[in-house]
């Protein structure tokens, strides 16, 4: 296990995408910033290997697999921020280019064409870190995956990589305020920025379901979105987190700007904290 070389090689990745994108560049600091975020995620996955008996009695192979998974699970990210970029240059607005490209796919087809990363255990986290569950389940990959050797390893690693990103995520949004912070939330309306919960959003958080950007309606939608990420955590460790860093109150309270409807508030509030 050579974590040096991981960093090397995923630094390279960066610096390929940050020659060809200018420094002044809106989609320069992208590449920071999911730079700084694979670091993070590295770090908060190794905390959950650490506390979670089923991952930490592993061999140093499934490890090494797993840190792989976790630091080069946004690689695909660097490459979609330089065809971002050249769509922009190209007289395409900002937010037309968000579903540009699948990120995770991108990673996936980068990494099977590296012999050392080669393998399912690491491309299957790459590929479905950012998609729903079900979706997951639902594909064809899966199964073909269900009837090999490495099927319970590889959703071990998925899981993992899956909690270690939202943990990272959670505490950018909280610590440095970066859903309003952010370059969409300046260009946002006031029509989406005062709309409230929309209702099918609503719905799907009243039933203990992680909320899709795709149904995002609002801005309100935006914040109970990040709150139900909870409803996705799998190991015990990352919930204990959540609820350690008070990540429901303190988006709760974001939310209750957004959202005038204190009854409706109570009704999200009792939801979650039924699960905490
Ligand atoms: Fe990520």
């Amino acid at each position: 296990m050579n974590r040096i070389n991981d960093l090397i090689t995923f630094k390279q990745y960066y610096s390929t995408a940050a020659e060809k994108i200018p420094a002044d560049s809106f989609f320069h600091e992208t590449l920071n910033h999911k730079f700084r975020h694979s670091i993070e995620v590295l770090h908060w996955g190794q905390y959950i290997l650490e506390h979670t008996p089923e991952l930490r009695d592993k061999d140093n192979f499934f490890r090494d697999l797993a840190q792989k998974a976790l630091l080069f699970h946004d690689v695909g990210r660097f490459e979609e921020a330089v065809r971002r970029y050249e769509t922009v240059q190209n007289g395409v607005n900002l937010t037309d280019t968000l579903q540009l490209c699948d990120h995770g796919r991108i990673g996936f087809e980068l990494l099977q064409n590296r012999p050392s990363y080669n393998d399912m255990r690491i491309l299957f986290s790459l590929l479905w870190h950012g998609k729903m569950m079900e979706d997951v389940v639902n594909s064809v990959m899966f199964d073909e995956l269900k009837d090999t050797p490495y099927f319970k390893e590889t959703m071990l690693i998925l899981r993992l990589v899956r909690d270690a990103d939202k943990l990272a995520n959670l505490r950018v949004n909280k610590e440095l305020d970066h859903l309003r912070q952010d370059i969409f939330y300046k260009q946002l309306s006031a029509e989406i920025l005062n709309a409230p919960i929309s209702t099918d959003v609503m719905n799907r958080f009243l039933s203990h379901q992680v909320i899709i950007s795709s149904s995002l309606r609002s801005f309100a939608d935006r914040i109970i979105m990040v709150i139900s990420w909870f409803f996705d955590l799998n190991y015990k460790i990352s919930k204990k987190i959540f609820k350690q860093q008070h990540y429901a109150d303190f988006f709760l309270e974001m939310l209750s700007q957004y959202h005038k409807n204190p009854r409706d508030i109570t009704q999200i509030k009792d939801c979650i904290n039924h699960e905490l």
